[in-house]
């Protein structure tokens, strides 16, 4: 495949391929996904195990560096996150500057951005040694900056991080804990969260993931690439998909939760009516990880809230849809994103904020694809071509023709 495109290419052919369908970008040995059978694998390891054994640590670790971590790797890799969690004092003073009502997702990408002026040593791709420390930098310092964003829109103080505690722990006390009161960690929401951030870890070639590819080919540093696929992510197409998908529920909720009546507008193609939370451009089977979410959901939303309307919308939404020929002929599935949404709101989470946990989860498998790109000697500038459907050569008139 790959030398037949080279010979197309040199040949001087152009194939049109919108939204990237059929294109293989890039050869990659971080995630497998085989979409008719409904399989995902990071470096091999089965969706399912990782979501039951392993952590969100050990994942990132994995994805970035191929291998599951020995102890002391495990250790050295964990101790040296939580010693770069404080962001600098003048960064902080950088959410000031944003409306308190400001989307955090823009926030995030900000503030992500703004890393490279506070890192200069970051600016030099093919330094490993600075790669390594931003790579470091990030996963440590974007929970801060989420927590952050968080504590802006909702005018209280931020917390400094407590490095004693693990990275979804000290996320969860930076957001929800106050300034000289103990903040008691549930265990069961710490849990929940560290395996939606597996679950959400890697996809591929997916939209933010080929932005974070495409930006860094121009050899723009690491902080600069993971803040586009962070805007990459914010679409309601992408990332977005997880708020949109509690609005729809919301929605539904407060027409008496009439979930025939909203099938039939989906089916008849109303305008800017999607079943949110279904359909996937590879996955034309149930998406695993919407699989392990809904075993988990009932369980999780019981502990936390005791229960959810929404939840019951939801899953007579899927059995619906799913014995619905408009969803079968069509190879529509939930995916991720279809029960993401109940158990962030069931945690406490502001339904703005559902993608910004969208992009914590993913910030590990963004950072694995710049660097693999950037030691792949095939790699080469992203610089894709057209068809052209313009005017043909036409003379310039001066104004006083026109
Ligand atoms: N509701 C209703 N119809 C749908 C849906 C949906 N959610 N998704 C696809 N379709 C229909 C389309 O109307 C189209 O039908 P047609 O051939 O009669 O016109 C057919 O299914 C194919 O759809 P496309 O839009 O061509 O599929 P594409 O691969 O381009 O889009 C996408 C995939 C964007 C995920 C789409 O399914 C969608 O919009 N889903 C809702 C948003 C969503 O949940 N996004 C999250 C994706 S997962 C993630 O980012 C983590």
């Amino acid at each position: 495949g790959i030398e037949l495109g080279k010979l197309l290419a040199q040949a001087g052919y152009i194939t049109y391929d919108p939204g990237f369908v059929n294109t293989g970008a890039t050869s990659s040995a971080i995630t497998y996904i085989d979409g008719e059978q409904g399989i995902l694998r990071y470096r091999g390891y089965p969706i399912e195990q990782l979501a039951q054994r392993s952590t969100f640590i050990e994942v990132s670790y994995l994805l970035i560096y191929g291998e599951l971590p020995t102890k002391q790797q495990l250790e050295d890799f964990t101790s040296k996150i939580s010693r770069h969690t404080l962001l600098h004092e003048d960064l902080k003073r950088f959410f000031d500057g944003f409306p308190r009502d400001a989307h955090p997702m823009p926030v995030l990408s900000s503030a992500v951005s703004a890393l490279s002026t506070f890192y200069q040593d970051s600016l030099d791709p093919a330094d490993t040694d600075n790669v390594e420390l931003s790579t470091i930098r990030l996963l440590a310092k974007v929970p801060t900056i989420a927590a952050y964003a968080y504590k802006k829109s909702i005018g209280q103080p931020f917390l400094y991080p407590d490095n004693s505690l693990g990275l979804v722990e000290n996320f969860l006390r930076m957001t929800f804990g106050l300034p000289a009161e103990p903040y008691e960690i549930d265990p069961a929401m710490a849990k929940a969260l560290d395996l939606l951030f597996i679950l959400h870890a890697d996809h591929e070639q997916n939209c933010s993931t080929s932005t974070v590819r495409l930006v860094g080919s121009s050899e723009a540093n690491l902080f600069a690439s993971i803040s586009a696929g962070i805007m990459a992510l914010f679409g309601p197409l992408h990332g977005g998909a997880n708020s949109a998908v509690l609005e729809m529920l919301e929605r539904i909720k407060a027409d008496g939760g009439d979930v025939d009546t909203f099938v039939n507008r989906v089916k008849n193609k109303e305008a800017g009516v999607r079943l949110m939370g279904f359909g996937h451009r590879v996955y034309k089977n149930y998406d695993p990880r919407a699989k392990i979410i809904k075993q988990t959901a009932d369980e999780i939303l019981s502990k936390i809230a005791g229960g959810d309307e929404l939840l019951d919308i939801a899953k007579r939404l899927e059995e619906r849809a799913l014995s619905d020929d408009y969803f079968i002929e069509r190879k529509l599935y939930p995916n991720v994103d279809f029960y993401t949404g109940l158990i962030y709101r069931a945690m406490g989470f502001p339904t703005q904020f559902f993608t910004v946990l969208f992009a914590l989860g993913r910030l590990p498998g963004w950072i694995a694809h710049w660097r693999e790109m950037m030691q792949d000697p095939a790699t080469k500038i992203g610089r894709p071509r057209q068809i052209y459907t313009g005017e043909k050569e036409r003379d310039y008139k001066p104004l006083s023709e026109r």
